[in-house]
């Protein structure tokens, strides 16, 4: 499986890629406006930069809501890096902007994926990754994990080559269950995958190899 960090803050995808796990990053205007990136020529550096710290795929979100400004953006911004992914809204117009984009041999992730239906129509245009938000749907009492099965036992059976990035992630667990479901990439925060290292028995079993060491060579 596949490790993207969710995020457009540069110090944690540097740590992130400072530890050696991780394989790409994904993005959204929300995430930028977190950071304070704004107007166009800074979000396109930004994206450079992110570009340059981790060897991986990185998902930059269009803006454009119709067919021609969607093509137009997303060729702007795969002209950026050959790791560059646009990242295009499950709309009409969004389907057939992937469908075009795939033909131009430009990568695509279709995101706010909530359904099966909408995941089969983003594989049939070609996307190459589809981004179902496990934990808005946990958030609204649907299980967000049942997408994820159902997503991917449509592409195993159909022999779709589309990716499950799974997205939305709130907890381990999420990624734990996604792994085990089949999603070939989790996004997610740094804080999120740092919690898959703890456990209380690692801790305290630590701490005793170490004291009993430090006892034989007192
Ligand atoms: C996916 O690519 C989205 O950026 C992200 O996972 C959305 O997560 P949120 O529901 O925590 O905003």
């Amino acid at each position: 499986m596949k490790f993207f960090l969710d995020t457009a803050n540069l110090a944690q995808i540097r740590e992130a890629n400072d530890l050696g796990i991780l394989d790409g990053v994904t993005t959204n205007p929300s995430l930028m406006a977190k950071e304070g990136i704004k107007g166009q020529d800074n979000v396109m550096k930004h994206y450079k930069t992110i570009c340059e710290i981790v060897k991986g795929d990185v998902s930059a979100e269009v803006i454009s809501t119709d067919f021609e400004g969607m093509i137009r953006e997303g060729e702007n911004l795969a002209a950026l890096d050959e790791n560059i992914v646009v990242k295009i809204p499950m709309i009409k117009d969004g389907i057939k902007a992937i469908k075009h984009l795939t033909s131009m041999g430009i990568k695509t992730n279709c995101t706010l994926v909530f359904s099966a239906g909408q995941a089969l129509l983003a594989a049939k245009a070609g996307a190459t990754y589809v981004s179902p938000f496990i934990g808005r749907l946990d958030d609204i009492s649907q299980d967000g994990m049942v997408l994820i099965a159902e997503i991917a036992q449509i592409y195993a059976v159909q022999g779709f080559q589309t990716q499950i990035l799974a997205a939305s992630i709130r907890n381990p667990l999420h990624i734990i269950k996604s792994a085990q479901m089949g999603a070939q990439v989790a996004t997610c925060g740094l804080d999120t995958i740092l919690q898959l290292l703890k456990h209380p028995l690692t801790d305290s079993g630590l701490e005793k190899f170490l004291a009993d060491h430090a006892k034989a060579n007192a």
